[in-house]
């Protein structure tokens, strides 16, 4: 039938995550689709900066790794997905290699080539695998080649997933908006994995593209899939301060080579919050500048690192001393301004350590998903190493299920006869900012009891009005975001009442403290029913 797909694996998704899935299925034959919603390189995965952390310095070990991880994680963490993850980790970076990906190397003393290795917040050694200051462009430009030389991949860009298909609780197939035709396709497939990113858009100022904007999250919860943690949105600590700017990242491997955070007047903080300074785990840092801006009155911060070498500044930062010359700031001349923006969605579909959800035949890998890896806390560039063993993981389980399974077919057509054009898309551009300033403003770095009914209150007026529209209205990208974005701050609300202390990236004044009476708890929702586990 016309706008009728079938394969084998349907993956939504393009970034790490999605890419290293197709690529470790597509070579047993498997008939593969990759749908991005935008362009193909549209995800985070093409915007990472510090690396991919692995342990191959001589002084390093796979144990420091995995307590660095638990330490960051703030007790929240699966000890044994910890393990799994950081035990994967060197061939991972040899996979990478061997797809094209040119890391940065260095010479030793001895006239031997490695790889140099970057230090971020958090990590006791230096363990991150990095291309300059533009890991992921490398990793995402390598994989989308890779994948479109392969014969058994097809790529769609600009298909935006509205919603999976379920038949008794198995996943069969999906309804996708191919917003150049501006039509509804349906997909049918064996297996379906959610590889869509993270959330970060639910807020106003966030590090991440226009893609985050949680739909997988979203879709998964709608179908019945639980959700675990979303209360631990990670705020970067520095991203550029500038009109101009657009929430550009300045890596933490900054700070890992000796950039200091200072006041308008020169002098440091972070000593004062936590021994480690500059290089503590991501949520300190960032508290701590939410702290001195708001009770100094501040717009900003600064990070300098004019006092090393101009030539180390710009073999080492290329990018970032780009970019921020092209907004007349000299980087090896003065100090940067800089704001804590959303990074980071640690939460996330719950799965399994195959990545496998509680619907059969549905999988999330990467930002999408929450595998117990980052507990309260995500440990800097533990993330791209997350979905690429993830990815992994999952091929391994999808390459033993599929002989069994059969295409499924005759799934319900899309039904567009009730719906008409709209006549005031006002309604969602004005929505859709409404809900990122009262996240920002009452779902952030310093959260409290008020301030979260607050923010529950306009999502519930939001949701009865988004419904009613999408109800009437024939779908648009834009609106399929809202929906999705009202769902999912609506989540991370929910997750964030039913957390009475702080923890890692949660932290409110009406319960400043860790809760020490019980062993730590994951916060978990089902859709018709929220609980804690
Ligand atoms: P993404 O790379 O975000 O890809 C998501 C894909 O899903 C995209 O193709 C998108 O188009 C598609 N998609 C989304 N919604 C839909 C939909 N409705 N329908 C169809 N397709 C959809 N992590 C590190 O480990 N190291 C770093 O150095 C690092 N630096 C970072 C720097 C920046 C600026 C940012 C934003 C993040 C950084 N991170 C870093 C985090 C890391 O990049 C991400 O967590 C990771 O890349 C997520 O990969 P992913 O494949 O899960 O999702
Ligand atoms: C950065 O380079 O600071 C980002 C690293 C990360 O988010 O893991």
């Amino acid at each position: 039938m016309k706008g009728e797909f079938s394969f084998d694996v349907l993956i939504i998704g393009s970034g790490g995550a999605g890419l290293t899935l197709a690529l470790k299925l597509a070579g047993t034959k498997t008939r593969v689709a990759v749908l991005s919603k935008f362009a193909l390189t549209a995800g985070s995965t093409y915007y990472a900066q510090g690396g991919i952390s692995a342990v191959f310095d001589a002084d390093d070990s796979l144990e420091s790794h995995l307590n660095d991880t638990l330490d960051s994680g703030a007790g929240l963490c699966d000890e044994e997905i910890v393990k799994l993850t950081v035990n994967h980790g060197k061939e991972s970076i040899d996979w990478l290699r061997e797809q094209g990906v040119m890391f940065t190397e260095e010479q030793t003393l001895s006239g031997e080539t490695k790889l140099h290795l970057n230090r971020e917040g958090g990590h006791s050694h230096r363990r991150v695998v990095h291309t300059a200051d533009a890991t992921g462009k490398a990793v995402s430009l390598s994989l989308i080649e890779r994948a479109q030389e392969n014969v058994n991949i097809e790529l769609f860009e600009n298909h935006n997933i509205i919603d999976l298909i379920t038949e008794n609780n198995r996943c069969v197939g999906a309804y996708v908006f191919n917003s150049q035709q501006q039509k509804v396709e349906t997909f049918a497939a064996k297996i379906i994995v959610l590889a869509s990113g993270g959330a970060s858009k639910a807020y106003l100022y966030s590090t991440n593209p226009q893609s985050s904007t949680g739909d997988g999250m979203a879709v998964a919860w709608r179908a019945g899939c639980r959700v675990s943690n979303l209360e631990f949105m990670q705020f970067h600590p520095t991203c550029l301060y500038h009109p101009a700017g657009h929430s550009f990242l300045i890596s933490e491997a900054v700070r890992g080579e000796g950039g200091r955070l200072i006041l308008p007047d020169g002098s440091t903080f972070m000593q004062n919050f936590d021994e480690r300074g500059e290089l503590a785990p991501r949520d300190i840092v960032a508290r701590a500048i939410d702290h001195e801006m708001k009770k100094r009155g501040l717009e900003c911060v600064y990070l300098d690192i004019s006092h090393k070498p101009a030539p180390f500044i710009r073999e080492h930062f290329p990018n970032i001393y780009q970019q921020c010359l092209a907004f007349d700031i000299d980087i090896t001349q003065q100090p940067i301004p800089v704001v804590p923006a959303a990074h980071y969605t640690c939460g996330g579909v719950l799965t399994d350590s195959f990545a496998r959800t509680d619907i059969e035949n549905l999988y999330a890998v990467g930002e999408v998903a929450c595998t117990g890896l980052h507990g309260a806390n995500r440990m800097a560039s533990n993330s791209l190493l997350e979905c690429l063993v993830f990815a992994t993981r999952a091929s391994e389980d999808i390459k033993q299920k599929l002989p069994l399974l059969t295409m499924p077919k005759n799934l319900p057509a899309w039904d567009e006869s009730q719906v008409s054009d709209s006549d005031e898309e006002v309604v969602v551009s004005h929505n859709w900012n409404e809900l990122r300033h009262f996240m920002w403003d009452y779902v952030g770095i310093v959260r409290t009891d008020k301030r979260l009914h607050r923010a529950m209150n306009r999502v519930e007026l939001l949701k009865k009005e988004i419904a009613e529209y999408y109800a009437h209205f024939r779908v648009t990208s834009d609106l399929l975001e809202l929906r999705n974005l009202v769902i999912v701050a609506e989540l991370i609300i929910r997750c964030a009442q039913q957390r009475k202390e702080s923890r890692g990236l949660h932290y409110t004044l009406d319960y400043p403290n860790l809760d020490t009476s019980q062993p730590a708890q994951n916060t978990v929702l089902t859709p018709d029913n929220f609980v804690n586990s």
